[in-house]
């Protein structure tokens, strides 16, 4: 089958590419003597997991449960969700930690005492780490000491619960105005969890592991001291947004939708059929802005092989199944019928919105299931 059989709107995982990216951050990785544990949340597909874990990865993340029983099912030995998972599921833990090796997060003093009753009626004993909030404030604890320090021992000390170390998510990288300013939010990372980690070593904590992870700042993290593990996720396919953010090229992007202009209702506008059902309304990211839900990155005659952004096509607005197209150029060639692919402002939700994503190895597609989607809890 080729990509021109394939109905649309399709997802398009180009499989060279892909390896290419799970290579290049691997081998960054080993080259530090870092532990890469891939985000799955990027692929949601164990067959994706097994090609990061046969080339060297060390575990893999998940960001829920559900996601992880998929993995679990599909033999995957060891799964760390660095989520703050609530005690309520305290049976589902129970059951996934006596089939894979389990770790998880806890910052929160009330729900890490929770955990440990409930691991401990279970007769369980399972890997956390303390979330650290490194400037994202999403989750995790304050890293000043006086108030981390208290914290992390009553973890250390709590049944049920074994202490592995600390992790953070430097999710403000998503916000980088200039590479000085990633190289910053990296090495302030860094340095926030070593200085965390002597101090709990200091009060005699043990702490084995330093976990860190986020494809925008790799580039600077896996040159910083400390950090025994790292958690990208998007690396594997990329996106619009890394581009914007320097992380990769328009080359390495591996992860395009194949959609179809459906009308032409006037000369400078098109209608696609890849609306936020497909592409998500995520807007891209990046050192400076850049407009639409999306670039086009092939159309007509030319939709395969290469890619080269289009600026002229801008995807200005999306209903759920229809991308509405501005031609800024005044007039193009496209009518409806002809194919056109896009390269997502964001890879990792487009991941989600699809039972099956279709492998292509040169112009050759076959179907590649995205078992864990959907599992949002
Ligand atoms: C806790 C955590 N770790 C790691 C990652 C991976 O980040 P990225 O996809 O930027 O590599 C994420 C992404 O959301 C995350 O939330």
């Amino acid at each position: 089958m080729t990509v021109s059989d394939l109905r649309t709107p399709a997802v398009l995982i180009d499989k060279a590419r892909t390896l290419r990216n799970i290579d290049r951050m691997q081998a960054g990785a080993d080259a530090r003597g870092i532990r890469l544990r891939p985000h799955s949340k990027t692929h949601k597909s164990p067959e994706v997991a097994r090609w990061q874990l046969e080339r060297g990865a060390a575990g893999i993340c998940c960001a829920k449960l559900g996601e992880a029983e998929v993995f679990a099912d599909a033999g995957i030995a060891d799964i760390r969700i660095p989520y703050p998972l609530h005690p309520a599921n305290a049976d589902r833990v129970g059951a996934l930690a006596a089939r894979t090796r389990l770790s998880f997060i806890v910052d929160h003093p009330r729900v890490a005492r929770d955990w440990s009753e409930a691991l401990s009626r279970a007769g369980v004993t399972v890997d956390v780490l303390v979330k650290v909030d490194v400037g994202f404030h999403r989750c995790g604890i304050d890293p000043d000491p006086a108030t981390a320090l208290p914290f992390i021992r009553a973890v250390a000390a709590l049944p049920g619960l074994r202490l592995r170390g600390l992790l953070s998510h430097a999710g403000q990288s998503y916000h980088a105005t200039s590479e000085d300013h990633l190289r910053e939010m990296a090495t302030g990372e860094a340095a926030t969890l070593r200085a965390l980690a002597e101090a709990a070593r200091a009060d005699g904590i043990a702490i084995d592991e330093l976990s860190a992870g986020a494809t925008p700042t790799a580039r600077y993290s896996l040159q910083q001291d400390g950090l025994t593990e790292y958690r990208p996720g998007n690396y594997v396919y990329f996106d619009r947004t890394q581009v914007g953010l320097g992380a990769a090229s328009l080359d390495d992007c591996a992860l395009t939708v194949l959609a179809r202009v459906v009308s032409k209702p006037a000369a400078d506008r098109l209608v696609f059929d890849s609306g936020s059902k497909t592409l998500s309304n995520d807007s891209a990211r990046g050192f400076t802005s850049a407009a639409g839900y999306g670039a086009v990155v092939g159309a007509g005659a030319e939709v395969m092989p290469t890619m080269n952004v289009l600026p002229a096509l801008v995807l200005e607005r999306l209903s759920e199944e229809h991308a509405t197209v501005r031609v800024t150029d005044g007039a193009t060639t496209l009518e409806p019928g002809d194919l056109v692919r896009i390269l997502p402002n964001h890879a990792c939700v487009v991941s989600n919105l699809v039972d099956q994503a279709w492998l292509l190895d040169g112009n050759h597609v076959t179907p590649l299931p995205i078992a864990a989607r959907g599992r949002i809890a």
